[in-house]
């Protein structure tokens, strides 16, 4: 599977997302939708975006029992995007769950990908609130293992971690890394941060790019930086 750059359309609502999107005309995206977007608009939303031959990652973090993720990922699928995600805390069972639902008729299903530990918790949190008192990077690693054992397509992780995931899990296994951005640029909230460049290095499969792209004077300028320093088309 090629590299591709995945734009964040963090926009709150449809007029906003399709002016963004209106400034590139004639290319043929990858877009995140996340739940404030998805929510507010509703499945609307990617069939206007799908309309116009885009690829969706709809980025909805699914964590319920098998059965609920099962039913719901079914439905997701008959939307027809691309992408979507699970939090692997969910169980493998409910990993399992979630590709059956998403499996069509005719045997293809959109990629499938799982949420290890969010950038938001750190180790104390982690042992403190939830009671896993592993080291994070071991607790990331396992959840990713999990993952591909369940049949999943791979991890949202950070680009610095894609190298130790395709050595647990194999190359193929997919590494859709956020946290990008560009030599001398705005590095915002995020904290730890890599270049379009730098990512390919480390072996990432997708970058996540959001302000960096949707806040640039220039969007298309911006998107063509990351596809030349990322892609290998
Ligand atoms: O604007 P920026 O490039 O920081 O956007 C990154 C996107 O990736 C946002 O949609 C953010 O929610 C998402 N993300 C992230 N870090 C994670 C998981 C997802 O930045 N660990």
């Amino acid at each position: 599977m090629g590299k591709d750059v995945i734009i964040a359309c963090d926009f709150s609502g449809t007029p906003e997302v399709m002016a963004f999107l209106d400034n590139f005309s004639g290319e043929k995206l990858f877009v995140k939708i996340g739940m404030e977007l998805f929510y507010g608009a509703g499945p609307a939303i990617v069939r206007e975006i799908k309309a116009r031959g885009h690829k969706i990652f709809l980025d909805l973090k699914l964590h319920d029992i098998p059965n609920t993720v099962r039913k719901a990922m079914s439905v997701l699928s008959r939307l027809d995007v691309d992408m979507v995600n699970v939090h692997a805390a969910g169980t493998k069972a409910m990993m399992e769950a979630a590709i059956e639902g998403l499996t069509r008729p005719d045997g293809t299903r959109p990629l499938l990908i799982a949420v290890t530990q969010l950038t938001s918790t750190s180790q104390e949190r982690m042992t403190e609130d939830i009671l896993i008192d592993r080291p994070i990077d071991e607790v990331v690693m396992h959840y990713a293992k999990n993952a591909c054992e369940a049949g999943l397509d791979g991890v949202v992780c950070s680009p610095l971690e894609a190298s130790a995931v395709h050595s647990a899990c194999g190359e193929k296994f997919l590494t859709v890394t956020p946290g990008i951005r560009f030599a001398g640029g705005e590095v915002g909230d995020q904290v730890r941060v890599t270049t379009p460049e730098k990512a390919k290095a480390l072996g990432s499969d997708f970058i996540v790019v959001g302000r960096p792209i949707t806040a640039a004077d220039d969007p298309v300028a911006a998107y063509k930086r990351c596809v030349a320093e990322f892609c290998d088309r």
